[in-house]
């Protein structure tokens, strides 16, 4: 059987989904904890939907002293963990396909090592030669392992028919300039087509379904612009803090974390024209195309947009939680930022003068992800008294997470003699129609990395146009001025009430369907 009728996609009546083809996966970090909360239970579930053939394997290769045996029973225990009703003959098939090779990231050796193994294990599994690395480890590794890759003879040209792609985790870079340098360090050995560099909102079905909503009805296209919609509010809340990774965090701080990716790839997604077809670089265009309409920002007026806040101590679901400051290894004096809130504006026809607010916010009441389309109100009360202001607009809300679904808010007349009107909602979440929440975004990323898809994952000119948006809102914030604290449990400071507020707007209540 050839490559093109392995990749023949299952027919539902209005889905598509492609089977991957035979290969074997590097995980570099394979003993980090994104391996055992994300990609074990993710590969697995594609395994047990038969979307990942069986002449497949998975090695692990770090620096923790590890036989295959020992990383086996890891894998083991956490398939258990993460699925504690999965079938144990697919446990063993599945873990029967894990090997593990210990090696350091910087000894050429190593990798003549890992060659050697592929090269088995390439034929035992019969691969034939298709490789994708995963690249999990920190960052400033990455140039090293790819380069290292490259001198082993295990990077193949994009025209070899035994394919070789690289997938890389995030943080890409801290700013413009270093993940420039990082870029450049991949593309010396890689060409674009082999590089997938993720952001997991992309994946998640209910950013993707904003497109899908978008262009697959009628309805509501016509009303995407400035003519019927008076702005846009896009809120990613945590309650969570900064768990075990503080080290990282207070390196990065939330602008890096999570607005300069997932934050801005949503709005890419609510706000970009219709592509020309579905493909992966005709989305990726229109992704960039947006990117580098939203309004640069001068000095003065990034005060005015931007607002950052650190949580202080508080109480999270009645529970008292630790201010930023205190939590363990964080400097009492740090300045990192554990919350953002933006007014951002895109200067092109569709959008010219149309708010867009963001914020995101570890230690916020709740963990809720969604967009909510504010649609201007209606321009005439015929209800005298009401008057139009009094008229309450519809605000149509695509609910990212955790109750994943969309709700459109009505007026309607209420029953009786009277003329009252009320606002009722039209929703639909997907646990009630499809019986079940949509699968883990690492699933579609894991997947579409072994189809080639590069649709769902960042290219090189939409990382540099991001970083190149927020470069001078870090500079300024390195240079001065503290974060606005906020209790833990709250919606973040003050300040970023008065962004909406010197609109006359407010912050929905996120999370009320
Ligand atoms: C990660 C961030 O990219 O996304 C984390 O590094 C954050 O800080 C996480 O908690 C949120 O992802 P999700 O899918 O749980 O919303």
């Amino acid at each position: 059987m050839d490559d093109a009728q392995l990749y023949q996609p299952v027919r539902g009546d209005f889905c598509e989904e492609g089977i991957a083809g035979p290969c074997g996966l590097v995980i570099f970090g394979a003993s980090g904890d994104l391996v055992s909360r994300k990609l074990l239970p993710a590969l697995f579930a594609l395994r047990a939907r038969g979307l990942i053939p069986p002449d497949f394997y998975l090695l692990g290769f770090a620096r923790s002293p590890f036989a295959d045996e020992s990383f086996r029973a890891n894998v083991r225990e956490d398939l258990r963990a993460c699925c504690p009703q999965a079938d144990s003959a697919a446990v063993a098939d599945f873990v029967a396909a894990c090997y593990y090779l210990q090696g350091d990231y910087a000894r050429t050796a190593d990798y003549a090592a890992l060659r050697g193994r592929l090269t088995e294990l390439d034929s035992r599994h019969r691969t034939r030669g298709h490789h994708l690395f995963y690249l999990a480890t920190p960052p400033h590794l990455f140039g090293q392992v790819v380069r290292s890759l490259h001198q082993a003879g295990l990077i193949t040209s994009p025209s070899d028919p035994a394919w070789t792609r690289v997938l890389v985790e995030k943080p890409f870079g801290r700013d413009l300039a270093s993940a420039t340098a990082l870029d450049q360090a991949l593309r010396q050995v890689l060409d674009e087509s082999q590089i997938y560099r993720i952001d997991h909102y992309l994946a998640k079905d209910t950013v993707q379904n904003l497109l899908v909503f978008r262009f697959a009805n009628a309805v509501f296209e016509p009303l995407w612009n400035r003519r019927f919609i008076d702005h846009v509010q896009i809120t990613v809340a945590e309650s969570i803090g900064i768990e075990e990774r503080v080290g990282y965090f207070e390196q990065a701080g939330l602008l890096r974390d999570m607005f300069q990716n997932h934050l801005l790839q949503v709005l890419a997604m609510v706000a970009m024209e219709p592509p020309l077809s579905f493909e992966a670089d005709k989305v990726r265009d229109e992704r960039v195309r947006l990117f580098q309409a939203i309004r640069r920002l001068s000095p003065e007026d990034l005060d005015r947009c931007f607002v950052r806040g650190q949580y202080t101590a508080g109480e999270i679901d009645g529970r008292p939680v630790l201010g930023y400051r205190q939590e363990a290894g964080v400097a009492p004096d740090s300045r990192r930022e554990t919350f953002v809130a933006a007014r951002l504006f895109i200067d092109n026809w569709r959008w010219y003068g149309v708010p867009f607010y963001l914020r995101t916010g570890k230690r916020l009441p709740r963990r809720v992800s969604e967009v909510a389309i504010v649609f201007r109100q209606v321009p005439y009360s015929v209800f005298a008294p009401l008057t139009s202001a009094e008229l309450r607009p519809n605000v149509l809300v695509m609910n990212v997470q955790p109750e994943e679904g969309v709700s459109l808010s009505l007026q309607i007349k209420s029953p009786g003699p009277h003329l009252c009107l009320a606002t009722v909602n039209m929703d639909f979440t997907y646990r009630e129609v499809f019986g079940h929440q949509p699968p883990d975004a690492y699933q579609r990323l894991l997947l579409d990395c072994m189809l080639g898809d590069q649709t769902l994952f960042v290219r090189h000119d939409d990382m540099e146009v991001t970083w190149s948006l927020l470069t001078p809102v870090l500079e300024a914030w390195e240079a001065r001025g503290e974060p606005f604290p906020y209790p833990a449990g709250t919606w973040g400071p003050p300040e970023a009430d008065r962004l909406l507020a010197e609109d006359g707007r407010a912050w929905r209540l996120a999370g009320s369907l």
